[in-house]
C-alpha cells in the first residue's frame, strides 16, 4: 500500500511506516495535481499546508484514510470524508505543550516589548526609556477554551503567578486553581485573553466582544486564524482599546494580513505553534502508528 506524505513527516514517523512495510512518497502537489495524483495512493498524510476538499476525496478512489499530522482537521473536508466512510486520523494532543509555550512566549513578548525592541535595535536605536513593560505576575489571564492546550497554558500561567479565569462550552472539571466564569465576566475582568478553540464559522472575538473587554486588554491567538476578527483587532489596536496582540495564526495563510502584521503593537509568528523538534517527533510517531494500525486492520 502506498501513502502520499504531502507536507513532510519526521524521520521517526517515516521509519515506522517503512518498518511496517508501507510504501510512501513525499511530495507537495498543488490542488490540480493532487486531484490527478491521489488515485495512486491508499492514504494521504498532511499537515496544514495541503487542503483536502471534496474534489480530492472524490478523486481518491483508492483512499482508505486521510491523516492529519497535527491537531486541527479544518483543512480537510472531514464531514464529507466521514460521510463516505473514510477515516480522518489526527494527533490531538501531540502539539499541545509546544502551542502552550508559544502562547506564553507571545505574552512575554508583549509585556516586555520584545517585538518592538528586536526591530528598533536592528535599526540602531537605543529606546530604553520607551520600553517600560509589566510583570505578568499578578495579572489576570482569561483563557477561552479549556481543552488540553488551554489547561497547559493555565498551569504555566499559575506557575508565573498569574490569576486565571476560564470559559469553555464544555463543563469544566479541573484541580487547577482557576476561576470558571461566563464569557462576559472573563471579558470584563481579564487583562490578557488567550483563545484555544478549534476553527469556528465566524470570529468569536469581534467588535462587540472587544467592547466588553477592559481598556488596554492584550489578546493572544495561537489557535486558529479567524477566531479573532482581524479588521476589528486592527481598529481596536489603532484606538488603543486593545494594547497589544500576539498572533500566530491568520485568516489567510500563507497570504497573511500584512497590515495587521505591521502594526507596532503586535507580536507575530507564522503559525509555528507546533514547530518544535519535540512536537514534530511526537506528531510523526503518533500519526504513523495510527496510519499503520488503520491500514493493517
Ligand atoms: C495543528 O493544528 O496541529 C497546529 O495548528 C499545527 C499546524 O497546523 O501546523
Amino acid at each position: 500500500m502506498k501513502i502520499l506524505i504531502s507536507d513532510g513527516l519526521s524521520n521517526n514517523g517515516q521509519k515506522i511506516l517503512e518498518d511496517s512495510g508501507l510504501d510512501f512518497h513525499i511530495e507537495h502537489y498543488d490542488l490540480e495535481n493532487l486531484i490527478k495524483e491521489i488515485p495512486n495512493y491508499d492514504g494521504i498524510i498532511v499537515r496544514s499546508a495541503t487542503k483536502v476538499p471534496k474534489e480530492v476525496i472524490d478523486a481518491g478512489k483508492n483512499l482508505k484514510l486521510i491523516a492529519r499530522a497535527g491537531t486541527g482537521i479544518d483543512n480537510i473536508d472531514h464531514v464529507y470524508a466521514k460521510s463516505k466512510g473514510l477515516p480522518v486520523l489526527n494527533t490531538p494532543t501531540a502539539n499541545s505543550a509546544s502551542a502552550a509555550e508559544l502562547t506564553i512566549a507571545h505574552i512575554f513578548a508583549l509585556a516586555r516589548f520584545l517585538n518592538k525592541s528586536n526591530i528598533s535595535m536592528r535599526e540602531g536605536k537605543w529606546l530604553k526609556k520607551s520600553y517600560k513593560g509589566f510583570e505578568v505576575n499578578g495579572k489576570k489571564l482569561g483563557i477561552i477554551g479549556f481543552g488540553t492546550i488551554g489547561k497547559i497554558v493555565a498551569e504555566k500561567a499559575i506557575a508565573l503567578g498569574m490569576k486565571v479565569i476560564v470559559n469553555d462550552v464544555a463543563d469544566i472539571k479541573t484541580d487547577l486553581n482557576v476561576e470558571v466564569a461566563s464569557l462576559n465576566k472573563l471579558y470584563a475582568e481579564a487583562e490578557i485573553i488567550t483563545i484555544h478553540l478549534p476553527k469556528l464559522d465566524k470570529p468569536l472575538i469581534d467588535n462587540a466582544a472587544i467592547k466588553k473587554m477592559k481598556d488596554g486588554v492584550y489578546l493572544i491567538n495561537c489557535a486558529r486564524g479567524g477566531l479573532i476578527d482581524e479588521r476589528a483587532l486592527l481598529d481596536n489596536l489603532n484606538s488603543g482599546k486593545v494594547a497589544g496582540a500576539g498572533i500566530d495564526v491568520w485568516v489567510n495563510e500563507p497570504d497573511f494580513n500584512i497590515e495587521l502584521a505591521k502594526h507596532p503593537n503586535v507580536s507575530i509568528t507564522p503559525h509555528i505553534g507546533a514547530a518544535t523538534v519535540q512536537a514534530s517527533n511526537r506528531v510523526g510517531i503518533q500519526i504513523a502508528k495510527k496510519v499503520v494500525k488503520e491500514l493493517k486492520k
